[in-house]
Protein backbone atom coordinates (compact mmCIF):
# COMPACT_ATOMS: atom_id res chain seq x y z
CA UNK A 1 0.00 0.00 0.00
CA UNK A 2 1.45 3.10 -0.95
CA UNK A 3 2.33 5.90 2.30
CA UNK A 4 0.72 8.53 0.30
CA UNK A 5 -1.45 11.12 -0.23
CA UNK A 6 -2.41 13.50 -3.03
CA UNK A 7 -3.98 17.12 -3.24
CA UNK A 8 -5.54 18.15 -6.24
CA UNK A 9 -6.19 22.29 -7.15
CA UNK A 10 -8.86 21.43 -9.10
CA UNK A 11 -8.36 25.09 -10.12
CA UNK A 12 -5.57 24.11 -12.38
CA UNK A 13 -5.36 20.31 -12.64
CA UNK A 14 -2.20 20.29 -10.80
CA UNK A 15 -1.58 17.68 -7.93
CA UNK A 16 1.18 17.22 -5.43
CA UNK A 17 1.56 13.44 -3.64
CA UNK A 18 2.94 13.66 -0.19
CA UNK A 19 4.06 11.19 1.62
CA UNK A 20 2.85 10.25 5.25
CA UNK A 21 5.70 10.28 7.49
CA UNK A 22 5.56 9.79 11.45
CA UNK A 23 1.74 9.83 10.85
CA UNK A 24 1.65 12.93 9.10
CA UNK A 25 2.01 14.84 5.83
CA UNK A 26 4.32 18.09 5.11
CA UNK A 27 2.78 21.13 4.54
CA UNK A 28 5.17 22.69 2.51
CA UNK A 29 4.48 20.43 0.08
CA UNK A 30 0.60 21.85 -0.09
CA UNK A 31 2.56 25.35 -0.07
CA UNK A 32 4.11 24.68 -3.39
CA UNK A 33 0.88 23.50 -4.70
CA UNK A 34 -1.11 25.76 -3.28
CA UNK A 35 0.71 29.47 -2.76
CA UNK A 36 -1.54 32.24 -0.58
CA UNK A 37 -4.05 29.38 0.37
CA UNK A 38 -3.66 28.53 3.82
CA UNK A 39 -5.16 25.50 5.68
CA UNK A 40 -8.04 26.94 8.35
CA UNK A 41 -7.38 25.06 11.58
CA UNK A 42 -8.03 27.21 14.38
CA UNK A 43 -7.77 25.58 18.01
CA UNK A 44 -4.86 23.20 16.05
CA UNK A 45 -7.30 20.46 15.83
CA UNK A 46 -5.46 18.58 12.81
CA UNK A 47 -2.46 20.23 12.97
CA UNK A 48 0.95 19.19 14.41
CA UNK A 49 3.08 21.75 15.24
CA UNK A 50 6.66 20.12 15.67
CA UNK A 51 7.84 16.39 15.94
CA UNK A 52 8.47 15.16 19.34
CA UNK A 53 9.78 12.26 20.76
CA UNK A 54 8.75 13.35 23.79
CA UNK A 55 5.63 11.98 25.15
CA UNK A 56 4.19 9.23 22.93
CA UNK A 57 0.07 9.56 23.40
CA UNK A 58 -2.64 7.60 21.79
CA UNK A 59 -6.13 8.47 23.18
CA UNK A 60 -7.99 5.73 21.42
CA UNK A 61 -6.20 2.69 23.37
CA UNK A 62 -5.78 5.15 26.59
CA UNK A 63 -1.96 5.36 26.23
CA UNK A 64 0.35 7.24 27.57
CA UNK A 65 4.45 7.03 27.62
CA UNK A 66 7.22 9.32 28.42
CA UNK A 67 10.17 8.75 26.66
CA UNK A 68 8.70 4.81 25.80
CA UNK A 69 8.27 4.04 29.43
CA UNK A 70 4.48 3.26 29.82
CA UNK A 71 2.78 6.09 32.71
CA UNK A 72 1.61 3.24 34.77
CA UNK A 73 5.78 2.00 35.60
CA UNK A 74 6.59 5.32 36.17
CA UNK A 75 4.11 6.56 38.49
CA UNK A 76 4.22 2.91 40.32
CA UNK A 77 8.02 2.68 40.38
CA UNK A 78 9.90 5.72 40.16
CA UNK A 79 10.18 9.10 41.14
CA UNK A 80 8.95 12.87 40.45
CA UNK A 81 12.66 13.75 39.83
CA UNK A 82 13.61 10.93 38.18
CA UNK A 83 10.96 11.58 35.90
CA UNK A 84 12.24 14.70 35.00
CA UNK A 85 15.36 13.91 33.89
CA UNK A 86 14.04 11.45 31.40
CA UNK A 87 11.71 13.78 29.90
CA UNK A 88 14.51 16.24 29.49
CA UNK A 89 17.14 14.13 28.71
CA UNK A 90 15.89 10.73 27.06
CA UNK A 91 16.94 8.15 29.22
CA UNK A 92 16.62 7.11 32.75
CA UNK A 93 19.46 8.44 34.91
CA UNK A 94 22.09 5.48 36.20
CA UNK A 95 22.65 5.92 40.64
CA UNK A 96 25.54 8.49 39.98
CA UNK A 97 23.38 10.62 37.09
CA UNK A 98 20.79 10.58 39.79
CA UNK A 99 22.19 11.46 42.71
CA UNK A 100 24.16 14.46 40.80
CA UNK A 101 20.62 15.68 39.34
CA UNK A 102 19.08 15.57 42.61
CA UNK A 103 21.50 16.67 44.27
CA UNK A 104 21.55 20.39 41.52
CA UNK A 105 17.72 20.45 42.28
CA UNK A 106 18.09 20.08 46.27
CA UNK A 107 20.39 22.84 46.60
CA UNK A 108 19.04 25.45 43.97
CA UNK A 109 15.79 25.69 46.45
CA UNK A 110 16.50 29.09 47.95
CA UNK A 111 15.22 32.15 46.14
CA UNK A 112 17.08 35.69 46.41
CA UNK A 113 15.98 37.57 49.06
CA UNK A 114 14.54 40.45 46.94
CA UNK A 115 12.37 38.15 45.11
CA UNK A 116 10.80 37.88 48.82
CA UNK A 117 11.23 41.18 50.48
CA UNK A 118 10.41 42.95 48.08
CA UNK A 119 8.76 41.30 45.13
CA UNK A 120 6.15 38.85 46.73
CA UNK A 121 5.26 41.09 49.57
CA UNK A 122 3.91 43.23 47.29
CA UNK A 123 1.16 41.59 46.13
CA UNK A 124 -2.24 42.74 47.94
CA UNK A 125 -3.53 40.44 50.69
CA UNK A 126 -5.74 38.61 48.92
CA UNK A 127 -3.73 38.34 45.56
CA UNK A 128 -4.38 35.00 43.69
CA UNK A 129 -1.52 32.13 43.96
CA UNK A 130 -1.70 31.87 40.51
CA UNK A 131 -1.40 35.27 39.64
CA UNK A 132 1.70 35.87 41.60
CA UNK A 133 3.69 32.35 40.26
CA UNK A 134 3.17 33.58 37.21
CA UNK A 135 4.46 37.13 37.72
CA UNK A 136 7.33 35.80 40.29
CA UNK A 137 8.23 32.73 37.04
CA UNK A 138 8.76 36.04 34.60
CA UNK A 139 10.80 38.13 37.44
CA UNK A 140 13.32 35.65 38.29
CA UNK A 141 14.97 36.37 34.78
CA UNK A 142 15.59 39.69 35.72
CA UNK A 143 17.11 37.67 38.36
CA UNK A 144 19.67 35.58 35.93
CA UNK A 145 20.17 38.19 32.99
CA UNK A 146 22.80 35.12 31.86
CA UNK A 147 19.47 33.06 30.79
CA UNK A 148 19.49 35.11 27.47
CA UNK A 149 22.21 33.08 26.44
CA UNK A 150 19.58 29.91 25.22
CA UNK A 151 22.17 28.44 22.78
CA UNK A 152 24.93 27.62 25.45
CA UNK A 153 23.81 24.23 27.32
CA UNK A 154 25.69 24.91 30.36
CA UNK A 155 23.65 28.15 30.85
CA UNK A 156 20.49 26.19 29.54
CA UNK A 157 21.09 23.30 32.28
CA UNK A 158 21.03 25.81 34.77
CA UNK A 159 18.41 27.58 34.20
CA UNK A 160 16.23 24.20 34.05
CA UNK A 161 17.51 23.09 37.13
CA UNK A 162 16.61 26.84 38.39
CA UNK A 163 13.25 26.36 37.40
CA UNK A 164 12.43 23.02 38.60
CA UNK A 165 14.06 23.67 41.84
CA UNK A 166 12.31 27.14 42.75
CA UNK A 167 8.99 26.89 41.11
CA UNK A 168 7.87 25.04 44.52
CA UNK A 169 9.60 27.27 46.77
CA UNK A 170 7.60 30.38 45.10
CA UNK A 171 4.49 28.43 44.71
CA UNK A 172 4.57 28.05 48.56
CA UNK A 173 5.31 31.34 49.25
CA UNK A 174 1.96 32.75 46.99
CA UNK A 175 0.47 30.34 49.47
CA UNK A 176 1.68 31.26 52.22
CA UNK A 177 1.19 35.14 51.55
CA UNK A 178 -2.31 34.22 50.63
CA UNK A 179 -3.09 32.75 53.96
CA UNK A 180 -0.90 35.96 55.73
CA UNK A 181 1.18 32.75 57.24
CA UNK A 182 4.90 33.71 57.15
CA UNK A 183 7.59 32.05 54.61
CA UNK A 184 9.29 28.93 55.26
CA UNK A 185 12.78 28.33 53.94
CA UNK A 186 13.51 25.05 51.47
CA UNK A 187 14.79 22.07 54.15
CA UNK A 188 17.46 20.37 51.85
CA UNK A 189 17.26 17.08 54.25
CA UNK A 190 13.96 16.95 52.82
CA UNK A 191 12.79 15.18 49.40
CA UNK A 192 11.37 17.08 46.65
CA UNK A 193 7.53 16.42 47.42
CA UNK A 194 8.20 16.24 51.32
CA UNK A 195 9.90 19.55 50.93
CA UNK A 196 6.93 21.23 49.25
CA UNK A 197 4.57 20.04 52.22
CA UNK A 198 6.80 21.36 54.66
CA UNK A 199 7.03 24.99 52.92
CA UNK A 200 3.06 24.86 52.93
CA UNK A 201 2.42 23.52 56.51
CA UNK A 202 5.39 23.65 58.67
CA UNK A 203 4.56 26.20 61.89
CA UNK A 204 6.74 26.59 64.66
CA UNK A 205 8.34 22.65 64.87
CA UNK A 206 12.03 22.69 64.40
CA UNK A 207 11.73 19.90 61.65
CA UNK A 208 8.61 19.19 59.80
CA UNK A 209 8.30 15.66 59.00
CA UNK A 210 6.03 14.91 56.46
CA UNK A 211 3.17 12.05 56.45
CA UNK A 212 5.42 9.78 53.83
CA UNK A 213 2.13 8.37 52.09
CA UNK A 214 0.88 12.10 51.58
CA UNK A 215 4.11 13.10 50.10
CA UNK A 216 4.31 9.86 48.17
CA UNK A 217 0.78 10.55 46.63
CA UNK A 218 2.33 14.24 45.56
CA UNK A 219 5.03 12.96 43.94
CA UNK A 220 2.75 10.98 41.69
CA UNK A 221 0.34 13.35 40.93
CA UNK A 222 3.62 15.49 39.79
CA UNK A 223 4.44 12.95 37.64
CA UNK A 224 0.93 12.46 35.96
CA UNK A 225 1.36 15.96 35.26
CA UNK A 226 4.82 15.64 33.68
CA UNK A 227 4.16 16.41 30.39
CA UNK A 228 1.43 15.95 27.88
CA UNK A 229 2.39 16.35 24.66
CA UNK A 230 0.91 19.49 22.75
CA UNK A 231 -1.96 21.32 25.14
CA UNK A 232 -2.44 24.80 26.02
CA UNK A 233 0.40 25.85 27.69
CA UNK A 234 3.36 23.35 25.87
CA UNK A 235 2.45 24.75 22.76
CA UNK A 236 2.92 28.14 24.14
CA UNK A 237 6.47 27.28 25.91
CA UNK A 238 6.91 26.31 22.22
CA UNK A 239 6.25 29.05 20.59
CA UNK A 240 6.93 31.95 23.34
CA UNK A 241 10.41 30.15 23.31
CA UNK A 242 10.82 30.17 19.12
CA UNK A 243 11.34 33.75 19.60
CA UNK A 244 14.29 33.11 21.76
CA UNK A 245 13.13 34.59 24.66
CA UNK A 246 14.61 33.39 27.68
CA UNK A 247 13.26 30.25 29.69
CA UNK A 248 11.57 32.29 32.61
CA UNK A 249 9.26 34.66 30.13
CA UNK A 250 8.62 31.54 28.11
CA UNK A 251 7.53 29.39 30.86
CA UNK A 252 5.43 32.01 32.67
CA UNK A 253 3.88 32.28 29.54
CA UNK A 254 3.03 28.95 30.10
CA UNK A 255 1.79 29.16 33.55
CA UNK A 256 -0.64 31.71 32.17
CA UNK A 257 -2.00 29.36 29.26
CA UNK A 258 -2.71 26.99 32.20
CA UNK A 259 -4.19 29.47 34.61
CA UNK A 260 -7.31 29.41 32.54
CA UNK A 261 -10.09 27.30 33.62
CA UNK A 262 -10.38 25.22 30.14
CA UNK A 263 -6.81 24.08 30.91
CA UNK A 264 -5.69 24.05 33.77
CA UNK A 265 -8.69 24.49 35.93
CA UNK A 266 -10.89 21.64 35.59
CA UNK A 267 -10.13 20.04 38.88
CA UNK A 268 -11.49 22.95 40.73
CA UNK A 269 -14.77 22.65 38.44
CA UNK A 270 -15.27 19.13 39.86
CA UNK A 271 -15.19 20.19 43.40
CA UNK A 272 -17.95 22.86 42.38
CA UNK A 273 -19.82 20.13 40.77
CA UNK A 274 -19.66 17.67 43.61
CA UNK A 275 -20.29 20.48 45.90
CA UNK A 276 -23.64 21.16 44.33
CA UNK A 277 -24.60 17.98 44.05
CA UNK A 278 -24.19 17.40 47.86
CA UNK A 279 -26.59 14.46 48.29
CA UNK A 280 -26.05 10.58 46.80
CA UNK A 281 -30.30 11.59 46.10
CA UNK A 282 -29.44 14.40 43.83
CA UNK A 283 -26.80 12.06 41.60
CA UNK A 284 -29.42 10.74 39.33
CA UNK A 285 -31.07 14.22 39.09
CA UNK A 286 -27.94 15.88 38.16
CA UNK A 287 -27.19 13.09 35.27
CA UNK A 288 -30.43 13.51 33.86
CA UNK A 289 -29.43 17.07 33.39
CA UNK A 290 -26.27 16.78 32.22
CA UNK A 291 -27.97 14.57 29.70
CA UNK A 292 -30.14 16.93 29.22
CA UNK A 293 -27.43 19.12 27.97
CA UNK A 294 -28.04 21.50 30.70
CA UNK A 295 -24.01 21.37 31.90
CA UNK A 296 -21.52 18.73 31.71
CA UNK A 297 -20.43 16.18 33.92
CA UNK A 298 -16.63 17.80 34.60
CA UNK A 299 -13.76 15.71 34.91
CA UNK A 300 -15.28 13.51 32.30
CA UNK A 301 -14.53 13.71 28.45
CA UNK A 302 -10.87 14.63 26.55
CA UNK A 303 -10.28 16.01 23.20
CA UNK A 304 -7.89 13.53 23.11
CA UNK A 305 -8.84 10.59 25.20
CA UNK A 306 -11.42 8.62 24.47
CA UNK A 307 -10.74 5.59 26.19
CA UNK A 308 -10.05 5.51 30.02
CA UNK A 309 -7.23 8.49 30.75
CA UNK A 310 -4.69 5.88 31.72
CA UNK A 311 -3.67 8.82 34.52
CA UNK A 312 -7.35 8.50 35.93
CA UNK A 313 -7.00 4.86 37.00
CA UNK A 314 -3.70 5.97 38.81
CA UNK A 315 -4.87 8.80 40.59
CA UNK A 316 -8.11 6.77 41.61
CA UNK A 317 -5.55 4.36 43.39
CA UNK A 318 -3.76 6.73 45.39
CA UNK A 319 -7.30 8.37 45.97
CA UNK A 320 -7.85 5.31 48.51
CA UNK A 321 -4.27 5.27 50.12
CA UNK A 322 -4.83 9.27 50.88
CA UNK A 323 -8.38 8.66 52.33
CA UNK A 324 -7.36 5.83 54.83
CA UNK A 325 -4.85 8.74 56.24
CA UNK A 326 -6.99 11.78 55.82
CA UNK A 327 -9.99 10.26 56.76
CA UNK A 328 -12.83 9.62 53.66
CA UNK A 329 -14.56 12.42 52.07
CA UNK A 330 -18.39 12.33 51.78
CA UNK A 331 -17.32 14.09 48.09
CA UNK A 332 -15.70 10.87 47.19
CA UNK A 333 -18.64 8.75 47.32
CA UNK A 334 -20.81 11.03 44.87
CA UNK A 335 -17.28 10.99 42.55
CA UNK A 336 -17.94 6.77 42.76
CA UNK A 337 -21.03 6.63 42.32
CA UNK A 338 -21.56 9.70 39.59
CA UNK A 339 -18.40 7.29 37.71
CA UNK A 340 -20.02 4.15 38.04
CA UNK A 341 -23.92 5.53 36.99
CA UNK A 342 -21.73 7.18 34.03
CA UNK A 343 -20.01 4.39 32.64
CA UNK A 344 -22.99 1.72 32.35
CA UNK A 345 -24.91 4.85 30.59
CA UNK A 346 -25.95 5.10 26.69
CA UNK A 347 -25.27 8.89 26.55
CA UNK A 348 -21.03 8.82 27.81
CA UNK A 349 -20.87 5.24 26.74
CA UNK A 350 -21.70 6.80 23.12
CA UNK A 351 -19.66 9.47 22.99
CA UNK A 352 -16.57 7.63 24.69
CA UNK A 353 -16.60 10.03 27.63
CA UNK A 354 -14.24 8.30 30.74
CA UNK A 355 -13.04 9.74 33.58
CA UNK A 356 -10.17 12.15 33.15
CA UNK A 357 -7.15 12.59 35.56
CA UNK A 358 -9.02 15.67 36.91
CA UNK A 359 -11.95 13.57 37.92
CA UNK A 360 -10.16 12.84 41.50
CA UNK A 361 -7.09 15.15 41.62
CA UNK A 362 -8.78 17.66 42.93
CA UNK A 363 -10.45 15.46 45.80
CA UNK A 364 -6.80 14.73 46.32
CA UNK A 365 -5.27 18.06 47.08
CA UNK A 366 -8.53 19.04 49.56
CA UNK A 367 -8.02 15.70 51.64
CA UNK A 368 -4.29 17.20 51.63
CA UNK A 369 -6.18 20.39 52.49
CA UNK A 370 -4.41 22.21 49.99
CA UNK A 371 -7.02 25.13 49.09
CA UNK A 372 -8.51 25.28 45.72
CA UNK A 373 -7.00 28.23 44.61
CA UNK A 374 -3.95 25.89 44.64
CA UNK A 375 -4.63 23.51 42.27
CA UNK A 376 -3.68 25.10 39.36
CA UNK A 377 -0.45 25.87 41.03
CA UNK A 378 0.22 22.60 41.95
CA UNK A 379 -0.44 21.30 38.35
CA UNK A 380 2.28 24.06 37.36
CA UNK A 381 5.11 22.33 39.43
CA UNK A 382 4.69 19.24 37.82
CA UNK A 383 4.28 20.55 34.02
CA UNK A 384 7.52 22.59 34.23
CA UNK A 385 9.81 19.66 33.56
CA UNK A 386 7.32 18.29 30.56
CA UNK A 387 7.41 22.51 29.42
CA UNK A 388 11.20 22.94 29.49
CA UNK A 389 12.05 19.40 27.83
CA UNK A 390 9.47 20.84 24.85
CA UNK A 391 11.65 24.25 25.00
CA UNK A 392 14.85 22.66 24.85
CA UNK A 393 13.84 19.95 22.29
CA UNK A 394 12.32 23.21 20.06
CA UNK A 395 16.29 24.79 20.46
CA UNK A 396 17.62 21.55 19.24
CA UNK A 397 15.52 21.53 16.73
CA UNK A 398 15.93 24.57 15.33
CA UNK A 399 12.62 25.21 15.27
CA UNK A 400 11.96 28.83 13.31
CA UNK A 401 9.70 31.14 14.99
CA UNK A 402 6.22 30.17 14.81
CA UNK A 403 4.03 32.70 12.75
CA UNK A 404 0.73 30.97 11.58
CA UNK A 405 -1.22 32.87 8.89
CA UNK A 406 -4.77 34.20 9.15
CA UNK A 407 -7.91 34.23 6.70
CA UNK A 408 -8.95 37.78 6.66
CA UNK A 409 -12.88 38.52 6.34
CA UNK A 410 -12.30 42.21 7.71
CA UNK A 411 -13.70 44.84 4.85
CA UNK A 412 -11.46 45.70 1.97
CA UNK A 413 -9.54 49.08 1.27
CA UNK A 414 -11.28 52.41 2.34
CA UNK A 415 -10.30 55.87 2.95
CA UNK A 416 -9.81 57.56 5.93
CA UNK A 417 -12.23 59.63 7.59
CA UNK A 418 -11.61 63.08 9.57
CA UNK A 419 -12.94 62.47 13.05
CA UNK A 420 -15.56 65.87 12.65
CA UNK A 421 -16.77 64.23 9.40
CA UNK A 422 -17.44 60.55 10.91
N1 LIG B 1 -20.31 15.84 30.13
C1 LIG B 1 -21.34 15.66 29.29
N2 LIG B 1 -21.26 15.62 27.97
C2 LIG B 1 -20.03 15.78 27.44
C3 LIG B 1 -18.89 15.97 28.24
C4 LIG B 1 -19.05 15.99 29.63
N3 LIG B 1 -18.02 16.17 30.44
N4 LIG B 1 -17.80 16.10 27.44
C5 LIG B 1 -18.25 15.99 26.19
N5 LIG B 1 -19.59 15.79 26.19
C6 LIG B 1 -20.45 15.54 25.02
C7 LIG B 1 -20.72 16.83 24.24
O1 LIG B 1 -21.88 17.49 24.69
C8 LIG B 1 -20.86 16.30 22.83
O2 LIG B 1 -22.16 15.74 22.73
P1 LIG B 1 -22.98 15.87 21.33
O3 LIG B 1 -22.18 15.07 20.35
O4 LIG B 1 -24.32 15.31 21.63
O5 LIG B 1 -23.00 17.33 21.00
C9 LIG B 1 -19.85 15.15 22.77
O6 LIG B 1 -19.73 14.69 24.13
C10 LIG B 1 -18.48 15.57 22.25
O7 LIG B 1 -18.05 16.70 22.99
P2 LIG B 1 -17.02 17.80 22.50
O8 LIG B 1 -17.28 19.07 23.23
O9 LIG B 1 -17.01 17.84 21.01
O10 LIG B 1 -15.65 17.19 22.98
P3 LIG B 1 -14.29 17.96 23.06
O11 LIG B 1 -13.26 16.99 22.68
O12 LIG B 1 -14.33 19.24 22.32
O13 LIG B 1 -14.22 18.34 24.61
C11 LIG B 1 -13.59 18.47 26.84
C12 LIG B 1 -13.32 17.82 25.48
C13 LIG B 1 -13.51 19.99 26.72
C14 LIG B 1 -12.53 17.99 27.82
C15 LIG B 1 -15.00 18.03 27.31
O14 LIG B 1 -15.08 16.63 27.41
C16 LIG B 1 -15.39 18.68 28.63
O15 LIG B 1 -15.88 19.82 28.64
N6 LIG B 1 -15.19 17.94 29.78
C17 LIG B 1 -15.48 18.49 31.08
C18 LIG B 1 -14.34 19.44 31.48
C19 LIG B 1 -13.08 18.70 31.87
O16 LIG B 1 -13.11 17.73 32.62
N7 LIG B 1 -11.93 19.20 31.36
C20 LIG B 1 -10.63 18.65 31.72
C21 LIG B 1 -9.98 18.00 30.56
S1 LIG B 1 -8.47 17.21 31.14
C22 LIG B 1 -7.30 18.43 31.20
O17 LIG B 1 -7.41 19.46 30.58
C23 LIG B 1 -6.12 18.24 32.08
Amino acid sequence: MTETVTITDNRTGKSVEIPIKDGGVDAKAFSKLLPGIWFFDPGFTATASTSSAITDLDGTNGILRYRGYPIEQLAEQSNFLEVCYLLLFGELPNADQLENWVHDITYHTFIHENMRKRFMEGFHHDAHPMGMLVSAIAALSTFYPEAKDIHDPESRYKQINRLISKVPTLAAMAYRASVGQPFVYPDNNLNYSENFLSMMWKVAEPSYEPNPVLAKALDTLLILHADHEQNCSTTTMRVVGSSHADPYSAAAAATSALYGPRHGGANEQVIHMLNDIGTYKNIEPFIESVKAGEGRLMGFGHRVYKAYDPRAAIVKKQADAVFDVTGRSPLLDIALKLEEIALNDEYFKSRNLYPNVDFYTGLIYQAMNIPMDMFTVMFTIGRMPGWLSHWQEMLEQEQRIARPRQLYIGPGERQYVPVENR
